[in-house]
Order: structure tokens, then C-alpha cells, then sequence
């Protein structure tokens, strides 16, 4: 979707769609009366008769106003003008994004940033309906036949406002472009998306952005390093593995960068603790993580951001075959810590203990990984937080507020030394599994002892990284919150 401004009179502009925000009990925002205006009072009049649903997310066509240039203009509902805030702002849009979707348009022109709330300012407002709706417009449709009567995107929007916002639809295009490659290749099937093809897909990154430059390690070089926690997990795969290194330049050399860490199971059949068929299903979504970061690392190449960012996946098939990991073997990390391999399922560990540990040769100033590393963090936060767990507050707060701001929300969780000794084992340095108490804490606290002295944060993104049972599909979180991250520092000077 293309975004762009346009500052015209709402009314006078020439679009098969003008959407207009409306609020229950709240007066009508400048776009919604200008629309009442021109039209001879039609908004106010559906309003009154109950034609114009105002419920946050509810939203309505309506054709052939008189007095306007644009073919139709669809009200979006915002609910209650004083219960609104971003999250409930941020559902709003979407909802207008999927209601433009599914209905035969290819432009529209957008005004819902108008309606004011809280302290949110217009800017902010902006950026968060342009990414929204760019958002809900997402369609997959890579391994479909068409249909010719099925629903298509929308390919540009245009928002109400002049030069000055346009910093804010920079920032809205560039998230939305990391949320759609984050989504895309979480949506992959996995006998497409292996790690091979993370690995092919990481390689155009790298030719489409400046200042971006690629590394890619094979098997052999992993062994080298002695990645054998990391290789424990793909030896029982056909498929090998790769660990993916994007490096952005944005920054001068001296400047630390920001270390982005992702988990790319491409696809989790447990090994040979294999999983059951109903917990199977999902798991081609088990490298959401790394599409997350991917993601991030797209956003901030696509603004050129000021800043340097490593961006590290580990692109891993988990898979039960003669030469897999047994339960019971132990393994020698490449930090030179052994782990008691217990249970082959807990693989995410495995393969980002060895990420930890390389990606600070680095020097980073910060580590951030995203894993959907834990069944137990969807039972802690379901779907809708994905859980942060850090060994620093500054960092913890950072993210949590990066989160808030562009509604990809996190929550944290502790990392109490008392969780450790779940992980004691006779046999080596650790176990790879603590047990179900806190299981969310217990494999935060595992990847802890791979990023000590490091200022490190671990995203638990099991239940936040994509939705099943109606709507399914990867979210591209968290793409958003690493993006708004770096966004922060960047415009910190850091
Ligand atoms: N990829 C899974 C975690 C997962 C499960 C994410 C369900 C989303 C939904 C991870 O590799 C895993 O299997 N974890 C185990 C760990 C256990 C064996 C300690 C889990 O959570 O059951
Ligand atoms: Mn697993
Ligand atoms: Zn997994």
C-alpha cells in the first residue's frame, strides 16, 4: 500500500473512499463536519437515526452523499470519546484497514487522525492509523489461487495533512514494509520457508537497503566455532542450518550497535521429543522471532536510521531423524558450558545460547532476542502481551514504552536467581528444561547465563507472534516494538 499526504478539503477530494472517525458522545471531528457540512447535514442525521454505528471497530459504508467528490465515505467507530487511547485507537484502525480490504476499492483517503484523545498528538495519531490500516490490508497470497472475485488490497491511501506529518508516514511506511516481511515469511509454509530460503531472503535484504551487509555461517563454520548446542539441534534435520548476520551501518563505526537476536525454527516438530499432532500444527510459526527481527532490521534500513544494529538469526529445522539429538545427551555450547539435553522440544535455547555468545564479539552496547520459545508464556499473557524478561531496568523500560507507543505491547516478567537452580544438573554445567513451574522464566533464565555482563532482554513471543482458531495468520510482532526501539535511541543520539 502506498501511503501519501494530501491536505484538501476532505470534502472536495476525489477518492472511492473518504474515511472519517467518529466517537460515541464526543463532538464531530473536524473531517466528520466538514463531510456534515457538505452533505446538508447527512453525518448528523444518520447519527441520530442509528444509521452510523459509533462502537470501536465498527464501521459503515455510505454511498452517494450528496456535496462530496469521493464515491462513498466509510465512518469508522471509535466507541467512547473518553475511554479512547492508543491500544483502542490503534483497533479502530485496523478494523478500518480489513472493512477497505474487503470491499472492491483500490484508493482511499484517510482522516481518522483527526479525532484527538489523551495526549496523543497528531503526528503520533497519524503514524499509528497509517500503519494500522496499511497493517489490515495485509493479504497473503503467495501459495493461493485466486479468485477473481476475492478481496484485494488497497493500493494507496492518502491522509489528511500537509508536509509537515510526513516524517510520520515515513516512519508509518517503513514499520508497515517490516511488519508485511515479518508477516510473510511467518505465513510461509515450512517446506518453503527453511532455512535455506531465510538465508536467500536475508541475501535481497541486503541488496535492496544501503549500508546493509550480510554474513552467512554454514554448518561447517558453526562447528568451527563450536556451536555444538546450536548443531545438537539441527543434526537431525535434512534441511541445513544457517545463522544469518545483517549488519547495518547507519551510525558512525565507534558507536556500539544494538544486537537483535531471532529464533528461526523453521519449523519445531519437537525431535524426537516429538510433539503431539494437535501441538505440531503451528510450528512452522516457530521462527517468528527471527521474522520479527527481521522485520525491525527492514524498518530501520528502509528510514536509515542513525544508529548500528546486528541483526542475528538462527535459521534451524528441529526434526527427529538417525542422527538427532537424544534426550539425555549432553552438549558443549560454544561459550564452553555443557547442557544436559533433556528434551529436544526445548530446541530454542539451544540454538540462541550459542547466537548469545557470538553475537558479542560484536561489542554490543544492548542484546535483544525474540523467541517463541515457551508454550508457558501463553499460558502466563496469552495473546496479547509478549513477555519481556531482562537483567537490566533501563533496557526493560525502554522496550515496555517503545511497545506502548506503537501498540505492540509487552509485559515483564522476573528474573529472580532463585529460578536458576530448576536448571541444576548432575551431568553438566545446566539442564535444558526447568520443570513447569515459571517455565517462561526458567528458559529466560537459561539464555541468561549465555549474556552475562551484557545488558540483555529476551521477548517472549509464543503467544504474541501469531493468531489461530479464525483470523489466522502471523502479526509481524515483534517488529513494531524493535523498531520503535531503535527509533528512540536513534533519536536520542545513542
Ligand atoms: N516453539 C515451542 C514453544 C511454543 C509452543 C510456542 C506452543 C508457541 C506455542 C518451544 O520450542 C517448545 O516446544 N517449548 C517447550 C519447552 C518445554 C519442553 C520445556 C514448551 O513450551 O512446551
Ligand atoms: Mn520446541
Ligand atoms: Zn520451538
Amino acid at each position: 500500500m502506498q501511503l501519501n499526504l494530501d491536505n484538501n478539503q476532505p470534502a472536495g477530494i476525489q477518492t472511492e473512499c473518504l474515511v472519517i472517525g467518529i466517537t460515541e458522545g464526543g463532538p464531530l471531528s473536524p473531517a466528520a463536519e466538514a463531510v456534515d457540512e457538505a452533505s446538508g447535514g447527512a453525518i448528523s442525521r444518520m447519527l441520530e437515526g442509528g444509521d452510523i454505528n459509533t462502537g470501536l471497530g465498527k464501521t459503515s459504508f455510505l454511498p452517494g452523499l450528496p456535496g462530496l467528490a469521493t464515491q462513498r465515505v466509510l465512518a469508522a467507530g471509535f466507541g467512547k470519546q473518553e475511554k479512547l487511547d492508543l491500544a483502542r485507537f490503534d483497533r479502530g484502525c485496523l478494523a478500518v484497514g480489513k472493512a477497505l480490504r474487503d470491499h472492491p476499492l483500490t484508493n482511499c483517503h484517510v482522516c481518522v487522525h483527526d479525532v484527538e484523545f489523551g495526549e496523543i498528538d497528531i503526528a503520533h495519531r497519524l503514524k499509528q492509523a497509517a500503519l494500522s490500516i496499511h497493517r489490515a490490508n495485509y493479504l497473503y497470497t503467495a501459495t493461493k489461487t485466486l479468485k477473481e472475485d476475492a478481496p484485494a488490497p488497497v493500493l494507496t491511501a492518502s491522509f489528511q495533512g500537509g508536509e509537515d506529518l510526513q516524517a510520520a508516514i515515513n516512519q508509518a511506511d517503513a514499520f508497515a514494509s517490516g511488519f508485511e516481511k515479518a508477516r510473510n515469511l511467518g505465513d510461509l509454509p515450512p517446506n518453503i520457508c527453511n532455512p535455506a530460503y531465510l538465508a536467500q531472503d536475508a541475501e535481497s535484504i541486503a541488496a535492496q537497503y544501503e549500508n546493509v551487509k550480510l554474513e552467512i555461517l554454514e554448518e561447517d563454520d558453526m562447528s568451527e566455532l563450536g556451536m555444538d548446542a546450536l548443531l545438537s539441534i539441527s543434526s537431525g534435520s535434512a534441511n541445513s542450518a544457517k545463522f544469518i548476520i545483517l549488519k547495518y551501518s547507519g551510525a558512525a563505526d565507534d558507536q556500539q550497535p544494538v544486537a537483535l537476536v531471532g529464533k528461526g525454527i523453521t519449523f519445531d516438530s519437537g525431535g524426537l521429543s516429538l510433539k503431539s499432532g494437535e501441538n505440531m500444527m503451528q510450528m512452522k510459526y516457530d521462527m517468528c522471532g527471527a521474522a520479527g527481527v527481521i522485520g525491525a532490521f527492514v524498518a530501520c534500513a528502509k528510514l536509515q536510521m542513525p544508529v548500528n544494529v546486528i541483526c542475528i538469526v538462527v535459521a534451524v529445522e528441529n526434526m527427529p531423524d538417525g542422527a538427532a539429538c537424544r534426550p539425555g545427551d549432553v552438549v558443549t555450547s560454544m561459550s564452553g558450558k555443557t547442557i544436559e539435553v533433556l528434551n529436544t522440544d526445548a530446541e530454542g535455547r539451544l540454538v540462541l545460547c550459542d547466537a548469545l555468545t557470538y553475537c558479542q564479539k560484536f561489542n554490543p552496547d544492548v542484546i535483544i532476542d525474540a523467541a517463541t520459545l515457551t508454550g508457558a508464556c501463553v499460558i502466563a499473557l496469552g495473546h496479547h502481551a509478549t513477555g519481556l524478561i531482562s537483567n537490566d531496568d533501563a533496557l526493560a523500560e525502554d522496550l515496555l514504552a517503545a511497545g506502548q507507543s506503537i501498540v505492540d505491547r509487552a509485559w515483564r516478567l522476573p528474573l529472580w536467581e532463585e529460578y536458576q537452580t530448576q536448571l541444576d544438573s548432575p551431568f553438566a554445567d545446566m539442564k535444558n528444561i526447568g520443570g513447569m513451574p515459571g517455565g517462561v522464566l526458567t528458559a529466560a533464565c537459561f539464555l541468561s547465563r549465555f549474556a552475562e555482563d551484557q545488558r540483555w532482554a529476551h521477548l517472549d513471543v509464543a503467544g504474541s507472534a501469531w493468531k489461530w482458531g479464525g483470523d489466522d495468520g502471523a502479526t509481524g510482532r515483534p517488529a513494531g516494538l524493535l523498531a520503535q526501539y531503535l527509533l528512540d535511541r536513534s533519536s536520542q543520539g545513542l
